[in-house]
């Protein structure tokens, strides 16, 4: 059985006291969720340290947005998973279409990054999928396969188990737009298939996959009935305490 996993990308969003707001309103109202559900907050870098003060001790899990690969040294504007693991996080975001987009991220550096945190006890969540103009040019798979093995290459079968893979189809981010729960399905199965292939059904298996792209209240629920979803990366509904928290316990009550 696979964990549950939902994960609020605050991107840059939230100065630290608004974000210490935001995360002492979710542990307010999740306390009392049962640990069924892998709670993952992800703020700025520079209310890490603060958020990770009020949900120490909590169910609530600690994630962040970005990572650099090396552990110190002459990286001006870079923060290594040594420094990441201090602050108290667990995961750590890798690879978001929108760093791909505005800040030049590869598949190369997506998979040094993901072997840096692996490599520190870190759980990547390696981002994957699409943007509209492949998708209408028929090369989703391709893409996926492409960001899926590429990025993972290297990564050895115990290794894999641990991560999880976000699968953001880019036409669907911030846009409104969910992807029909068919389409994120079919998406989250070819990728278990390319894992599959690489470390075998048993591994693949265990693999979380999390589906993101305008996931609110009203969506979750269907998203998460798929069988192959096991999770979800959740961005502007991620930033108030009320929408937050109605995805994570409708998540929760979704047994599969
Ligand atoms: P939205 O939920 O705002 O569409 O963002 C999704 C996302 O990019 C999460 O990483």
């Amino acid at each position: 059985m696979r964990k549950t996993i939902i994960a609020g990308n605050w991107k840059m969003f939230k100065t630290t006291s608004e974000a210490i707001e935001l995360a002492n309103g979710l542990q307010r109202e999740l306390y009392k969720l049962e640990e069924t559900v892998d709670i993952l907050l992800c703020p700025p870098f520079t209310a890490l340290s603060e958020v990770s003060e009020v949900i120490t001790g909590s169910n609530i899990k600690l994630g962040a947005q970005n990572v650099y690969w090396k552990d110190e040294g002459a990286f001006t504007g870079e923060i290594s998973p040594l420094m990441l693991k201090d602050l108290g996080c667990a995961f750590v975001i890798i690879g978001h279409s929108e760093r791909r987009q505005f800040f030049g991220e590869t598949n190369e550096s997506v998979n040094n990054k993901a072997k840096a945190a692996l490599g520190h006890g870190l759980t990547p969540i390696i981002c994957v999928g699409e943007t509209l103009q492949e998708r209408e040019a028929g090369s989703t798979f391709k893409v996926l396969e492409d960001h899926v093995q590429n990025g993972l290459k290297g990564i050895e079968e115990s290794a894999a188990a641990a991560m999880v893979i976000a699968y953001e189809p880019v036409w669907a981010i911030g846009t409104g737009k969910t992807a029909t729960s068919q389409q994120a399905q079919e998406a989250h199965e070819y990728i278990r298939g390319l894992l599959a292939k690489m470390y075998g059904q048993e591994a693949a298996a265990q693999v979380r996959i999390q589906y993101g792209g305008s996931v609110k209240p009203e969506n979750i629920s269907e998203l998460m009935a798929q069988p192959d979803v096991d999770g979800a990366l959740v961005g502007g509904a991620s930033l108030k305490v009320e929408t937050f928290a109605q995805i994570v316990k409708k998540a929760a009550e979704v047994k599969k």
